[in-house]
This record gives C-alpha cells, sequence and structure tokens, in this order.
C-alpha cells in the first residue's frame, strides 16, 4: 500500500513525463504551450487618480490590450495568462470567442485572489471552461502550521472547480520551494478525501528571470510534477548592467541573430519552464514566438554564462490589494521549520 505521499510522486512522475510538448486530446489542448501571452494592464490605469482620469486610462488601456490579444491570436499565440486583478479576462473571452479558431486549442489561465467567486462566470464567457486557475499567491503567514492551515482552506475551493469541471486543471502561483512543500503536505495530511488528496496542484508560476535564476524552484516543482511557468521573464532586459551582458551573450549566437528577449525566452524553455511574456508590439510578438527556434543553440556554455549573471535578491513587492509577497517570507518559513516548529 502507498502513503498519500508516495501516491503524490507516482502520479507527480507520470505529469512530468507528459508536460513538456504541446498535445491535444479530443481536441482540447491538454499540456500548456511553450509561450504564452500576459494579459495584464497597467495597474496605475486601474487603480490610481481622479474618477475621470481612472475611466478613461481603464478604457484606455483594456482598448489596447484588446488589439494586443487580436495580434497575438492572428501569429500563432494559444496561451493566455488573466487574472481577476487585471480585469481583462471578459476581452479574452470575447477575442477568442470571436476568432473562429475553436475554443478547445486555447489554453486560458486564470489567477485569482484566494476565493474564486466569479469562476462560474468566467467558464461561462469561456464556452464552459476554464483550462488552468491558480490561486494567485500564497499564505502570508511565516508560520509553517498556520499557512498550511490557511492554504488548505483555500485549497479545498479550486478542488471544487475541478470537480464541478469549470476549471480543467488548478494550480498555484508565487510560491517559492519550502511553500510548495508545505502545501503538497497539508494536501497528503490534512483530514481530506481521496477524491481531494488527489487533486494536487498541476503548475506554479513564478517570476523567473536572469536575476532570479529558480534553480530550487525547478527542482521541487519536478519532484511535485508540477509545470513550472515563469512570469516576468524579461525584467532584466530594464536592468541596464545586465541587459548589456545579456546582448553580448545573444551576440554570441550569431550567425542565428537572436535577440537578447529570443535569448532569454529560448533559455527557459531549455530548462523546461513555459513562459508568458507581455508585449504591447507587434514585431517583438512575433520575434518572442521565434524563441523556440534557438533552444537548440542554449548550450551548458551559454547556461554558465546566464547563470553568472543571477542575483538572489527579494523579488519585487507587490503591494497592491492584500497581495504582498516576497521570496523573506518563505526564508522566515524555512528558519522555524529548521527549528522544528513545524
Ligand atoms: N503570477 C503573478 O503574480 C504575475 C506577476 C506578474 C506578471 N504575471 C504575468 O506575466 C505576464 C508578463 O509580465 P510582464 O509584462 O510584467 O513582464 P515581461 O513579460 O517580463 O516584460 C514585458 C516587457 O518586455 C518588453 N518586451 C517584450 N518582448 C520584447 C522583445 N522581444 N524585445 C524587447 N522587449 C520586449 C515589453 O515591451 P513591449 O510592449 O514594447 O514589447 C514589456 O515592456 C503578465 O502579463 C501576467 O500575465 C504574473
Amino acid at each position: 500500500m502507498f502513503t498519500n505521499m508516495e501516491m503524490i510522486h507516482i502520479l507527480a512522475s507520470f505529469r512530468y513525463l507528459n508536460m513538456l510538448s504541446d498535445e491535444y486530446i479530443d481536441g482540447y489542448i491538454t499540456t500548456i504551450p511553450r509561450i504564452g501571452i500576459g494579459t495584464s494592464i497597467d495597474f496605475e490605469a486601474l487603480h490610481t487618480g481622479s474618477a475621470i482620469a481612472d475611466s478613461q486610462n481603464r478604457q484606455n488601456a483594456l482598448d489596447k490590450m484588446r488589439l494586443n490579444i487580436r495580434h497575438a491570436i492572428k501569429k500563432g499565440y494559444r496561451h493566455f495568462d488573466t487574472a481577476v486583478l487585471y480585469q481583462t479576462s471578459h476581452i479574452l473571452a470575447e477575442e477568442i470567442n470571436m476568432s473562429g479558431i475553436d475554443r478547445g486549442n486555447f489554453f486560458v489561465t486564470i489567477k485569482y485572489q484566494n476565493t474564486p467567486v466569479s469562476y462560474e462566470v468566467d467558464a461561462k464567457e469561456f464556452k464552459g471552461y476554464i483550462d488552468l486557475a491558480l490561486l494567485h499567491s500564497p499564505p502570508l503567514s511565516d508560520d509553517p502550521r498556520t499557512f498550511q492551515k490557511e492554504f488548505i482552506r483555500e485549497w479545498g475551493k479550486y478542488d471544487g472547480l475541478k470537480k464541478n469541471k469549470f476549471a480543467r486543471d488548478v494550480g498555484i502561483s508565487n510560491f517559492y520551494p519550502t511553500q510548495v512543500r508545505l502545501a503538497f503536505e497539508a494536501i497528503s495530511e490534512y483530514n481530506l478525501s481521496h477524491e481531494e488528496k488527489m487533486c494536487f496542484p498541476f503548475a506554479n508560476q513564478l517570476e523567473i528571470n536572469v536575476m532570479y535564476q529558480a534553480y530550487d524552484d525547478v527542482e521541487i516543482c519536478k519532484e511535485y510534477g508540477m509545470t513550472l511557468i515563469a512570469h516576468t521573464s524579461l525584467k532584466s532586459l530594464c536592468e541596464e548592467k545586465i541587459s548589456s551582458k545579456i546582448k553580448k551573450i545573444s551576440n554570441q549566437l550569431k550567425p542565428n541573430k537572436c535577440s537578447p528577449a529570443q535569448l532569454i525566452i529560448a533559455w527557459l524553455l531549455s530548462r523546461g519552464i513555459k513562459v508568458v511574456i507581455g508585449s504591447k508590439n507587434n514585431e517583438h510578438l512575433s520575434e518572442n514566438l521565434k524563441s523556440t527556434e534557438f533552444v537548440s543553440s542554449i548550450s551548458a556554455s551559454v547556461k554558465a554564462e546566464i547563470q553568472k549573471l543571477s542575483v538572489e535578491r527579494p523579488l519585487a513587492q507587490i503591494s497592491i490589494t492584500s497581495m504582498d509577497y516576497d521570496k523573506s517570507l518563505e526564508k522566515k518559513l524555512q528558519q522555524k521549520i529548521s527549528h522544528g516548529n513545524v
């Protein structure tokens, strides 16, 4: 007889074998397409300023995003990432439904802040289901037991989404290794039904870029059979010092004419990580999609060059609503676990 955790690991290894390519079963895409598009819009346009400026800014930002989604669909993107926080899911649904392309070809991820209250409406808008519903951020507690209790309280709702077929799969976002481990242990140890125990996170969406390279995160996701999806991957291009070094490395890949953005995306793909990228620029949309052509050029020496650029800094905090997560919380959890406080 297997323990709950052993069952999770057996199922996880099957899932891991399955996740690296884009597959269709019965007309539905079953794995996450390797390069996806993010639909977050400028937080300032959504949340600040005077009421009139807000509504104008918000409308402009949404109109731009609509066009952006339309172009991305035409160019062949099929994975779209949205969140309740972004307020873009309705335009994404409209653009997918108007595209003339079968819904089964799209993979839609929606992130919910804790309780997924709008899931029924969202599922209806996306012709009956969401492909992947993610818990947008981990519980903010730095106490391991409280973290687990809070996680289980939220996770039950995600299990319900899957059971009721509103979501084809469910997962987590912004969980660092200690938080992933605590979450899986909670699912396996807490007094849940067999069905609930077998509903464990399918993916973790996390900030991964040249500065935060997430080697431990890749390992823990392999261990639990989770697909790792990188967000904010091109952030390092805004850091002048790092961006010039990235440019140098991408120049080495010539004569293939690899751009810095393509280098970063290809490097992530070569590590088995999927990506969601934000771009409002038509040329960038095409360029990014072509990154797959460079995956085979990411040699061990290129990887080693990129590894040198890693800066294990605390991640950017998103201090909007209650979502204020960063790596230091994980460190505090880790310290309490090492002191036997779990
Ligand atoms: N789970 C979470 O908590 C979380 C947090 C943040 C983001 N996300 C997801 O990740 C998505 C992407 O995040 P993001 O947009 O903040 O970061 P990003 O994808 O790392 O960066 C977007 C920036 O990169 C530029 N860019 C794109 N392609 C380029 C290219 N080929 N060459 C040069 N520059 C290029 C874009 O400019 P142009 O517009 O000019 O192309 C834009 O300024 C979001 O939309 C969201 O869906 C999730």
